[in-house]
């Protein structure tokens, strides 16, 4: 077996700036240890998010100059609607300007109060849009994904037997509709088997609830079908991605993932109603039908990544690059959520720092600390992310407190990665070292984004 290599050259490049470990320690009081409140500029490396992160194609920039502005049947929108079309084979495509936009939309229509949303895990604005709506967003992870240290295949998987045992008790009626999260970001980036897909269909048909995806990672999952499950390795990419949309009813899509555009998105669905619904209030809040919230170009550049994505060469890169990552800081002792997955490594904080209690953000220190030894910018996913208070103001912890660290798709090299290990590996020598923080100030919703911490 060769090296597996970046399948592009670099065209255009962006320099990155240096700072001192001393300068770091200044910047992060001035951002209040929150990394979202941190200047890109100061950042080295920026393992923030892979979302809108990616490096477009030549070919993408091509399309950017060729889009087609018209308010009103933009050329651009039937070539975006034709790409969504070819890979989902939906009726009804919604282009709007990025995926949060698209489950908005979902959820007002389908949501309200007294009803329920199930999804694998739902991600932090999935969670938010329906319980925005007035609804009420469950998980319902496998036990196996719950465990960061079991090695698995599909830990993303829908736990099918507390689905249909929650459907029971609630009742079909009260469940306008089941998600699932493909690849599942908040469970550790880990895949949902083809097997699993169906079953959740299979269930849900029983009881007349539609499956919609939350699609965007679909060609990562898609890859790690074919690398994994049974019947699948002799498959093209573009069969398996068109089998896992064939057992859904429609998908949102955030097109900054596996779209590689650094905006966009979509709701794709096949039911003429819920459709008729969207476009009416995607007008009054994103744009006219063939452009959502989103020019011309845009259209132009997603309609070109879809095709691009479906690169076997590029799916090979891409999951082994994340994999090589994952690989060398495990053999360094490093916990994280095993296997390695799609579109991050996902530190494990509960072990990295146990002697820090989830009530002082275990995962937020490790980040603090990442960003203070090396400029690389993490997120902690974890009691910072989704933790809730009970009625004693007493935090109520997730199951796993971890900390990502995303892969922008096409933007750094193996050296990059390399510098970001040795980091990792001091920070993980040092790990006794780390102290936890508190929060001094939060937003009710979406605190992670503006939380204000200091270290105690
Ligand atoms: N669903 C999942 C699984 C996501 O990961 C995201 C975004 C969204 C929906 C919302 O899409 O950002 O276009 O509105 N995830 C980003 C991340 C932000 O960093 O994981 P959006």
């Amino acid at each position: 077996m060769k090296t597996i290599i970046e399948p592009f050259k670099i065209k255009s490049v962006e320099p990155i700036r240096f700072t001192t470990p001393m300068e770091r320690e200044d910047i992060l009081l001035k951002a209040w240890y929150n990394p979202f409140m941190i200047h890109a500029d100061d950042v080295l490396i920026d393992l923030l998010t892979d979302s809108g992160t990616s490096a477009m194609s030549a070919k993408q920039w091509s399309g950017i100059m060729d889009g087609d502005e018209a308010y009103a049947g933009s050329r651009s929108f039937f070539r975006f609607e034709k790409a969504v079309k070819n890979i989902t084979g939906y009726k009804h495509v919604i282009p709007t300007h990025q995926g949060r936009a698209a489950e908005k939309i979902l959820f007002t229509i389908v949501g309200g109060k007294g009803k329920f949303i199930p999804n694998n895990t739902h991600f932090d604005t999935t969670r938010e849009n329906v319980e925005f709506s007035g609804a009420d967003a469950v998980d319902f992870p496998t036990d196996e994904g719950k465990r960061p240290d079991f090695i698995g295949d599909f830990k993303g998987n829908m736990n099918i037997p507390a689905l249909k045992a929650f459907i029971e008790a609630t009742g079909a009626s009260n469940i306008p509709l089941c998600m699932l999260t493909i690849t599942n970001n908040s469970g550790g980036g880990q895949p949902v088997s083809m097997a699993n897909i169906r079953e959740t269909k299979k269930l849900l048909q029983g009881y007349g609830i539609p499956l919609f995806l939350d699609a965007c990672r679909f060609a990562e999952n898609a890859f790690f079908i074919k690398l994994r499950e049974p019947g699948y390795a002799d498959k093209p990419v573009i069969d398996i991605v068109r089998e896992i949309f064939s057992y859904a009813d429609g998908c949102t899509m955030s097109a900054k993932k596996d779209a590689l555009v650094n905006m966009g998105g979509f709701l794709a669905l096949n039911d003429d109603t819920l459709a008729r619904n969207a476009r009416n209030l995607l007008i009054v809040t994103e744009g006219f039908t063939t452009y959502g919230g989103l020019a011309g170009r845009d259209l132009e550049a997603i309609a070109q990544g879809l095709e691009e994505i479906l690169d076997e060469h590029y799916l090979t890169y891409r999951l082994r690059s994340v994999a090589y990552l994952g690989e060398k800081i495990i053999a360094g002792g490093v916990p994280i959520v095993e296997p390695p997955g799609g579109h991050a490594i996902y530190l494990d904080a509960k072990r990295f720092v146990p002697h820090i209690p989830p009530d002082q953000y275990p995962g937020q220190s490790i980040v603090v600390e990442l960003f203070r030894a090396g400029g690389i910018r993490s997120v902690e996913i974890g009691s910072v992310m989704f933790g809730k208070y009970d009625k004693s103001g007493k935090l109520i912890s997730p199951p796993m407190e971890l900390v990502r660290l995303a892969i922008p798709r096409r933007v750094y090299t193996q050296s990059h990665i390399d510098y970001v290990i040795e980091i990792l590996l001091d920070v993980y020598s040092r790990r006794k070292e780390l102290r936890g923080l508190r929060i001094v100030e939060e937003a009710p919703i979406l605190r992670h984004f503006t939380a204000k911490f200091e270290k105690i």
